[in-house]
């Protein structure tokens, strides 16, 4: 057997963490360089359709089955005037964008979002403004888009040619409130008392919906973890989530580090439910708050460029980060943690999700592409529904810069019971070589090997462009079964998908 590294691991259906929401595979369109005007709205584009949609765009988000897409910022939303984006086009105003020095024209905005999400199949997650507004123009949104009738906000909907309500369930009270980046930054404690007052007004207005509460902006921030607990203390009992950002670079080049930085995150998603937790025990609750991680992605490709870009354009190229093959692995590897923490992540959106640090891309008026970390993101939102399971894990470790003890093998299993599927999601992070994995799969008998993809290219730097898809997945794993141990060999630095699925007239 030529292969030193080995891993083992143990499998077993009752070994459950939580079923998973699907909105663990959400993402986010900001107003904000092309994702928009370019990306997913591009009214004279050969594939646009009635309402200005490019079609491919709209193509490629289906195929990701994107449940919920976060809009429409980011620290847009923090200069925001919702009003400006609604009623005839040619009456809305151009403004100064101040938290990315643009221009926006205000051709899109919230009736046309709901749309677009219509039309890719996914739900909206509405973000209002909390750093230059408040508690009056978030109710007012609110009214606009989901009360039925009969009120001046719900009849202007209604004279904007949306007669049915919006039903918009899930909502960002503002965004990265405690960055001093951020239009109208605040403190915790001038947050945590503008967050409760924002949400016991919309709730008021519609007690249907469900309040995400600005956590830490990442884990660097001076205030982490007390931001949390100081919202939490003012907020808890009116919100139903709490958020978290992180991004990821790799400026150094070690590769070792940068593929470990998934450890970072699950602890910084540790530190957040202890922090949820330590509150919901000083207020005696019963409630618990959950997780909302509506911001992750690796971000440092586009910093340089970006310093570049001239102020005042409209929809300039702005953190276009073109991702290479080893930005799929820690993509794949944070999906993975994602899963590990299912019973407390219930959303998460990869930021972002067209050509602002996003896994599709456009050029005006031209093409479409996948870049590398479409398909992680792919696999894990086809696949990676049901109930995630605990499998144990025995794997070699490496030391690196950052990290001591990272694991070769990152894996987590879902299990599909409707379906009778259970897949595999598993990172090899060695760099030089395979993994053996063999893997007891004892109470899922008579279960075969439907398919092992495989994410791998020789060159780590390896990117894909408008003209030529370098890395992409092929589906000649060797996984295979013998005896009810599930064998396969982990190419180094690969991206692996191993599906199985209960044989046909197997009983039941
Ligand atoms: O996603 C890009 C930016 O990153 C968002 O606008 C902001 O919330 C974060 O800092």
């Amino acid at each position: 057997m030529p292969y030193s590294q080995k891993a083992k691991m143990i499998l077993d259906k009752d070994f459950k963490i939580a079923e998973i929401d699907p909105r663990i595979y959400g993402s986010f369109i900001e107003h904000l360089g092309r994702a928009v005007y370019g990306g997913i709205y591009e009214p004279d584009h050969p594939l646009a359709d009635e309402k200005g949609f490019r079609t491919d765009v709209a193509g490629l988000v289906k195929e990701l089955n994107v449940p919920i897409v976060r809009y429409p910022g980011g620290n847009f939303v923090s200069g925001y005037n919702w009003e400006d984006g609604v009623g005839p086009r040619d009456k809305r105003p151009r403004r100064l964008d101040l938290a990315w020095k643009t221009v926006e024209t205000n051709q899109v905005g919230v009736n046309e979002f709901v749309d677009w999400c219509k039309l890719v199949n996914s739900e909206v997650m509405m973000a209002v403004n909390l750093g230059t507004r408040g508690v009056d123009a978030a109710r007012n949104l609110l009214e606009y888009c989901n009360h039925p009738e009969g009120t001046y906000w719900s009849d202007l909907r209604i004279s904007h040619g949306y007669k049915e309500p919006h039903k918009i369930r899930t909502w960002c009270l503002g965004n990265e409130m405690d960055g001093p980046w951020q239009i109208g930054h605040k403190t915790a404690e001038e947050y945590g008392r503008l967050a409760v007052e924002t949400a016991k007004a919309m709730k008021w207005v519609d007690p249907d919906i469900e309040l995400v509460a600005c956590g830490s902006s990442n884990t660097a921030m001076p205030t982490f973890p007390q931001w949390e607990a100081t919202t939490l203390e003012h907020a808890y009992d009116e919100v139903d989530y709490i958020s978290l950002h992180q991004y990821y670079g790799n400026p150094s080049n070690d590769t070792a580090s940068y593929l470990a930085k998934s450890l970072d995150m699950d602890n910084f998603i540790k530190t957040v439910i202890s922090t949820c937790d330590f509150i919901k025990a000083k207020k005696r609750s019963k409630k618990t708050i959950n997780l909302s991680f509506d911001e992750w992605n690796v971000w440092y490709h586009s910093n340089d460029a970006d310093k570049k870009i001239a102020p005042w354009l409209i929809a300039p190229p702005q953190l276009e980060d073109v991702y290479n093959f080893e930005d799929a692995l820690l993509v794949g590897c944070m999906l993975i943690t994602f899963l590990k923490h299912a019973d407390r992540v219930k959303i998460a959106c990869l930021a972002q999700l067209v050509n602002v640090i996003a896994p599709i891309r456009t050029e005006n008026g031209g093409m479409s592409w996948k870049q590398t970390i479409f398909y992680p993101y792919l696999h894990a939102s086809l696949y990676g529904r049901g109930v995630a399971l605990n499998p144990v894990i025995s794997s070699p470790k490496y030391d690196c810069a950052e990290f001591t003890d990272v694991p070769y093998l990152e894996s987590a299993a879902v299990y599909n019971e409707e379906n009778e599927e259970v897949t595999l999601f598993a990172v090899n992070r060695h760099l030089k070589e395979g993994l053996y994995l063999e893997c007891d799969i004892r109470s899922f008998e008579d279960y075969q090997v439907l398919e092992h993809i495989v994410l791998e290219h020789d060159d780590l730097k390896a990117v894909n462009t408008a003209d030529a898809e370098r890395v992409k997945p092929h589906h000649q794993g060797n996984a295979e079964l013998k005896d009810g141990i599930l064998i396969a060999i982990l190419p180094k630095s690969s991206w692996n998908v191993i599906r199985l699925k209960k044989s046909e007239g197997s009983p039941g």
